[in-house]
């Protein structure tokens, strides 16, 4: 299986990527290869997802700095800092992002003194790993979520977690692809996720696709599905885990999960290992994305629903804490409250508890 969300031309020259604004209705391409292209169609999530931007970042990088004029050292690696420092500013709260940066970076630096042309080739692996690696964290991932859920369980998902925002099956929805190819049955109900809708164009758009029974529900629409005894756990991706477990993922996770904890329903959150940052110590020190207020007013609608004078507040991200989180399932196996622990064996390479 290969990821059509995210792809490095076979030149290095440019990456294309399916852009995530015209879906579910237009499957249309887009080609990047100026710090601006990359830089646009991150902030203007065209490409999005946290495992999914870290790829096309990171490809970027290398996309740039193959088109670079630059051919002594110190010129290059000074342009690529540049670029890194511009395109790590377009979107704040998922890790992946600075963290594919670093890496693809790091893969340059340590190639100095051997000319730029090493240093190409060494920056040209990592962005490839870092999504080879996707894949098969990803099929990690699924497999521990497979060991949560039993056949026929009523699912709700929010935002989009699935194989646009990875590179294969998806970290929140891993569980219930894999589970489709494993013969599983599930009822998944997803919520539409206001404002940008990525639940409605995007996780019924893939889960539709790959045959699998799925309900769209408004957001304001979760806690009748769980009082009706519809759903067995809830699915999320994330953006950030802190160091004692709160989640950052796109807003109104956090919401869904105090339902859950009211309804006694399991919220699990799915994640890679490297979405873990031991630097914030809790969701406190997590930056949340704020943005324009046209998303809420005006997108998807032909005429503003507010009058023009009305302001809106509009964060992208909510952070849900640790203690409203029945388990972080991540490639290294099921860590569980409290989380301070659990995660940093987890990090530190093994973590196979269920
Ligand atoms: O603003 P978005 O669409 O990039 O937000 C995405 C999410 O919140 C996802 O749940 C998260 O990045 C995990 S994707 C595997």
């Amino acid at each position: 299986m290969k990821p059509e969300n995210v792809v490095l031309s076979d030149d290095g020259k440019s990456v294309v990527i399916i852009d995530q604004t015209r879906l579910p209705n237009r499957v249309e391409h887009l080609t990047l290869n100026s710090p601006e292209h990359f830089y646009d169609a991150i902030r203007e999530l065209k490409v999005r997802g946290a495992p999914a931007i870290g790829i096309c970042a990171g490809m970027g990088l290398y996309v740039l700095a193959n088109l670079s004029g630059a051919d002594d050292e110190d010129s290059f690696l000074e342009e690529m800092r540049r670029n890194a420092s511009y395109l790590d500013s377009s979107r704040p709260t998922a890790v992946n992002l600075k963290h594919a940066l670093d890496r693809v970076a790091q893969a340059a630096l340590s190639q100095r003194g051997k000319g730029t042309g090493a240093m190409l080739e060494a920056m040209r692996n990592e962005c490839i790993s870092i999504q080879k690696e996707d894949m098969f964290i990803c099929k990690a991932i699924s497999e521990y979520g497979l060991t949560l859920v039993n056949d026929g369980d009523g699912v709700l998902t929010h935002c989009n977690a699935g194989p646009l925002a990875t590179s294969c099956y998806g970290t929140g929805l891993g569980t219930l692809l894999l589970g489709k190819e494993r013969g599983y049955t599930f009822r998944v109900y997803t919520d539409e996720t206001r404002p940008l809708m990525q639940g409605a164009r995007l996780t019924a758009y893939e889960l539709n696709k790959a045959g699998i029974d799925v309900t769209l529900i408004c957001d304001n629409m979760a806690s009748i599905v769980m009082k009706q005894g519809r759903i067995n756990a809830c699915f999320v991706g994330c953006d950030r885990v802190a160091a004692n477990g709160d989640t950052a993922n796109k807003i109104g996770t956090s919401g869904v999960a105090v339902l859950a904890k009211h309804y006694g329903i399991p919220f699990y959150v799915f994640c890679p290992s490297s979405t873990i940052d031991f630097n914030c110590k809790s969701g406190a020190e997590i930056v949340i994305e704020e943005r324009e207020p046209e998303e809420i007013k005006t997108n998807f609608f032909e005429e503003p629903i507010a009058p023009a004078a009305v302001k809106c507040y509009n964060p992208a991200f909510d952070v849900t804490d640790a203690e409203l989180i029945t388990a972080i399932v991540t490639e290294k196996g099921i860590c569980r409250y409290p989380y301070t622990e659990s995660l940093k064996i987890c990090k530190a390479g093994g973590y196979h508890a269920v």
